[in-house]
């Protein structure tokens, strides 16, 4: 089985899709909407979906992680996963500079991207660990290496998951197991789509679709080089 947070659309339905594609395991994906993961499972053609298993779990639940980790704990084989989950609060309040970050915001955005995160690449390595194989994908941003205006909580919760990557690399990678942190610049998804062309014609970038970015995330999961932890995607 390989694990996809945040796999109900975007990048990580995307990711899913593919790896339902190219191999021949059952894929298990996440996110707080039943009604997106019933949808990720109507968008599969019948095969595909039959391989497709969902959960319902909200990445700033404690409660929901703790879940998704027993889970992660009880499965019999876990070959990998993407966490892709990372949420950006200037989505829902506009773009906010450091000094306007309101407490709440600032804890709600570093549960999920940094706490729950952790919490779930601790399950994971450990379970590869025990397994002497497993691989570790987490989708991490162009931005955090930049620093994007009115983006900062993001960013630094980005680059948290750099040396976390590192570091894992490290612990873990004489015991079989491959890590990459693979950071996207902008892509088209739902949650990019109203500001996408727009950001990328002021930055002079090129927007790339979901579909080519899962396909360079599945191509490092497969057959990525161990010494490789950091990559740019295009
Ligand atoms: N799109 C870009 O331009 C871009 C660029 C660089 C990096 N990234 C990174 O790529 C990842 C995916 O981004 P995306 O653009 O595809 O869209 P996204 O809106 O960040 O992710 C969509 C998926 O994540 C789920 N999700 C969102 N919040 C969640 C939470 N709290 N708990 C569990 N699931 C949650 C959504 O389902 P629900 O809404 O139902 O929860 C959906 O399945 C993020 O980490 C993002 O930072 C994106």
């Amino acid at each position: 089985m390989i694990l996809v947070t945040g796999g109900s659309e975007g990048i990580g339905f995307a990711c899913a899709r593919e790896l339902l594609d190219r191999t021949t395991v059952s894929v298990l994906v996440t996110g707080r909407s039943q009604c997106k993961l019933a949808g990720a499972r109507e968008a599969l053609n019948g095969p595909a979906r039959a391989r497709l298993a969902t959960l319902a779990c909200d990445q700033a639940s404690a409660s929901d992680v703790a879940t998704l980790v027993s889970l992660i704990e009880r499965t019999e084989r876990i070959d990998a996963a993407i966490l892709t989950v990372g949420v950006n609060p200037a989505y829902a309040e506009g773009p906010l500079r450091v000094h306007a970050l309101s407490l709440a915001t600032i804890e709600q955005t570093i549960r999920t991207n940094c706490t729950h995160a952790l919490q779930l690449t601790a399950a994971l390595l450990d379970r590869f660990r025990r397994q002497r194989a497993g691989v570790l994908v987490w989708i991490g941003s162009q931005a955090q290496a930049v620093g994007l205006p009115g983006a900062g909580l993001y960013c630094a919760t980005k680059s948290f998951l750099s040396g976390l990557a590192r570091t894992a690399h490290h612990e873990y990678a004489a015991r079989g197991i491959r890590v990459h942190l693979a950071h996207p610049g902008i892509v088209r998804t739902p949650r990019t789509a109203a500001v996408a062309d727009e950001f990328a014609r002021r930055h002079s970038l090129h927007v790339a679709e979901a579909p080519q970015v899962a396909r360079q995330v599945v191509d490092l999961l497969l057959d990525g080089d161990q010494a490789v932890v950091e990559v740019n995607l295009c």
